[in-house]
């Protein structure tokens, strides 16, 4: 295997092979202890210009990946849609090009619209990094995902991951559905109907439409956020409805087997889908997630510039 997904990208999960899923699990290990030393910078990107594009608002994947470049040295651009021309109409194209005349050594795209991170790649000749697309991917959270259970559980192989909420539009849950399914962990899903892509079976993946057969097994339980940007609120009578039905609380999760665990992508909408005492419990992962994030994002940032061949 010579390329990190397609040409030197991290585009999407469904590019990889459960092989390399794990490789990037394991480089953001070597990196971990880095996170625990007083001086938290090491060489490794030195010398290299990465740049965050992000047409969406974001606060914890632009940070996540501006503080994994810092910490390996590299010096990091960040280009927002507010403050970039775009809203004076250049277009993506001409927008590429001018990061290249940058010199851009690899750049983190984020955009409302499914395909744009490919269709930036197909442009410069630098790795691209897609840090969520529309209702695409999401490679990076997946990876970070996994990393967090690989690290609570010491295993991915068998492990029984419950899916909840709408996704018929979380790039997560795509990226994680892919994720999970390639490294040997059972995937379930819990939606109304009206949240649920045609077709999902397909990717290996099993339908619920309430959690109560899955009580029982449920390993990991991971919540996904009401998309209220994307529509999402005409697929339920009301927020108030989906909560009641499909919201997660103390109760709820005291239903479940002992030690399961709660993940959340954030951001939370407390009191909708988890409420507040289950998102600060023990039982939930979600700030751990979060630093997670860092190393994860340094992995992939290292392996896409290292060019491996
Ligand atoms: C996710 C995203 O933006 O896709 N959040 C994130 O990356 N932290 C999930 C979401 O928006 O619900």
């Amino acid at each position: 295997m010579t390329t990190v997904g397609v040409c030197g990208n991290l585009l999407g999960i469904r590019d990889l092979d459960g092989a390399r899923i794990l490789h990037f699990l394991d480089q953001a290990e070597a990196f971990r202890e880095i996170m625990d030393r007083d001086i938290k910078k090491v060489p490794t990107l030195r010398g290299k210009v990465l740049v965050n594009m992000f047409f969406e608002p974001s606060t914890r994947t632009m940070t996540s990946f501006e503080l994994a470049g810092k910490i390996l040295s590299a010096d990091v651009v960040n280009f927002s849609s507010s403050f970039s021309s775009l809203s004076k109409g250049e277009s993506i194209k001409d927008t590429a090009r001018t990061l290249m005349s940058l010199g851009a050594d690899v750049v983190v795209v984020r955009h409302p619209h499914t395909g744009v991170p490919e269709f930036i790649s197909r442009l410069i000749p630098v790795p691209v990094v897609n840090a969520g697309d529309g209702i695409g991917e999401h490679p990076t959270q997946a990876l970070l995902d996994l990393y967090t259970v690989r690290r609570r559980l010491g295993e991915l192989k068998g492990v029984n991951v419950t899916i909840m909420g709408d996704v018929s539009h979380s790039r997560v849950a795509r990226s994680n559905i892919f994720a999970f399914t390639r490294v040997g962990a059972r995937v379930r899903l819990v939606a109304p109907p009206t949240m649920l892509p045609a077709g999902v079976e397909e990717l290996g993946v099993s339908v619920f439409h309430s959690l109560e057969p899955l009580y029982h097994d449920t390993d990991i339980l991971y919540l996904l956020r009401i998309q209220r940007e994307r529509q999402s609120e005409s697929l339920v009578p009301s927020l108030r409805e989906y909560s009641n039905l499909y919201g997660v609380n103390a109760g709820v999760l005291s239903r479940f087997k002992k030690n399961v665990l709660v993940m959340h992508p954030g951001p939370i909408n407390r009191g909708v889908e988890i409420s507040a005492d289950v998102a600060d419990g023990l039982s939930s992962l979600i700030e751990e997630q979060v630093r997670n994030g860092v190393v994860v994002r340094m992995a992939a940032l290292y392996l896409l510039t290292r060019r491996e061949g």
